[in-house]
């Protein structure tokens, strides 16, 4: 990587990655993205030596997990070891770790033959991106290399899992569902996400996947007024579809989950006002799904 960044294209979005042991580099993601630097980053492995190279002593539930979940949209956070510089982990002792199932993604990080630090690649608060198009649309002139791919498949950030408490908590609900996570681990739980502290996962403080058009979400399509400045993505077909300047309507959840950002984008680039986004109950993909769109109507 010599030092450069490289966008990378993975399963849930599009990475920004910088070896894991030069900090000048890691420097350069933060400075690309406008990333406050008390946010830290994902470490991506290609297999497990690498994980015990940058991991300290690790518990036998996060074992289980690896077991069930690795390859995939699942990022565990480990105790830390010491050679891992502190600008990747925002001064934590405790580092995230995923390993990507994506295939470009495994033969980028197997050429690297070293963990790459990779948070989401788009400007900081924007919703992350599903697209190499919507990578350079965002970070052009700032990255080195960009991998091209196709549009990523899950389209939602991975699921984090705290593994240093006693008992595993979700810090941010993702791909890898909660009732998937219960089937190892009965006792798991979401963190209470307003009382997520500065330590335990800080970059959730931040805001967060925010096109620049109005977000506002609705329950009930059939009361929305359609106009050429507004946008609908949903499961059902609100009235007048035709009157939207865009509108998608997504055949399930999964659909809904891969396209979001993506219309985001779009929604962005045709300068649309306002994106109503119908609700959804928080089951399966259903909980990150919402998550995101909540998060994205905040102001
Ligand atoms: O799917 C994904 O996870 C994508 C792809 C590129 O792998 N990456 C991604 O990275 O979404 P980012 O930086 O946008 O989000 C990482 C999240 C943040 O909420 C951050 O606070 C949390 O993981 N995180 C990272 N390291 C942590 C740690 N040591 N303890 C707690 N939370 C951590
Ligand atoms: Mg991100």
């Amino acid at each position: 990587m010599h030092g450069e960044i490289v966008a990378f294209p993975t399963e849930t979005v599009y990475g920004l990655g910088a070896h894991i042991f030069n900090v000048e580099a890691i420097r350069k993601i933060f400075i690309a993205k406008g990333r406050p630097a008390d946010n830290p980053l994902i470490a991506h492995i290609s297999d497990l030596a690498q994980l015990e190279s940058i991991t300290g002593e690790n518990p036998i539930i996060a074992r289980k997990l690896i077991a069930q979940f690795f390859p995939g949209p699942l990022t565990l956070v480990l105790p830390k070891s010491e050679s891992v510089p502190s600008i990747a982990t925002a001064g934590l002792k405790t580092i995230a770790v995923r390993m990507p199932k994506h295939t470009i993604a495994q033969q980028f990080l197997r050429a690297c033959n070293v963990p790459v630090v990779a948070p989401s690649a788009n400007i900081s608060g924007r919703p992350s991106s599903t697209t190499w198009r919507a990578v350079r649309a965002d970070l052009y002139g700032r990255i080195g290399c960009l991998l091209k791919a196709d549009q990523s498949q899950v389209g939602l950030e991975s699921t984090v899992v705290d593994c240093t408490s006693e008992v595993p908590v979700i810090l941010r609900a993702g791909a890898v569902t909660l009732e998937a996570l219960q089937t190892v681990i009965p006792e798991i739980s979401l963190a209470d996400q307003k009382s997520l502290t500065v330590i335990k996962s800080p970059g959730l403080r931040h805001r967060h996947y925010s096109p620049s058009a109005m977000v506002v979400i609705c329950q009930y399509p059939q009361l929305i007024v359609a106009s050429n400045d507004t946008a609908y993505i949903g499961l059902l077909t609100p009235p007048h579809a035709e009157a939207f300047k865009r509108i998608l309507i997504c055949r399930d959840l999964e659909e809904y989950a891969h396209t979001l950002y993506q219309f985001f984008h779009e929604c962005d680039l045709a300068q649309v006002k306002t994106i109503y986004c119908q609700s959804v109950s928080e089951k399966g993909l259903g909980l990150a799904l919402m998550d995101r769109i909540k998060r994205a109507s905040e102001d």
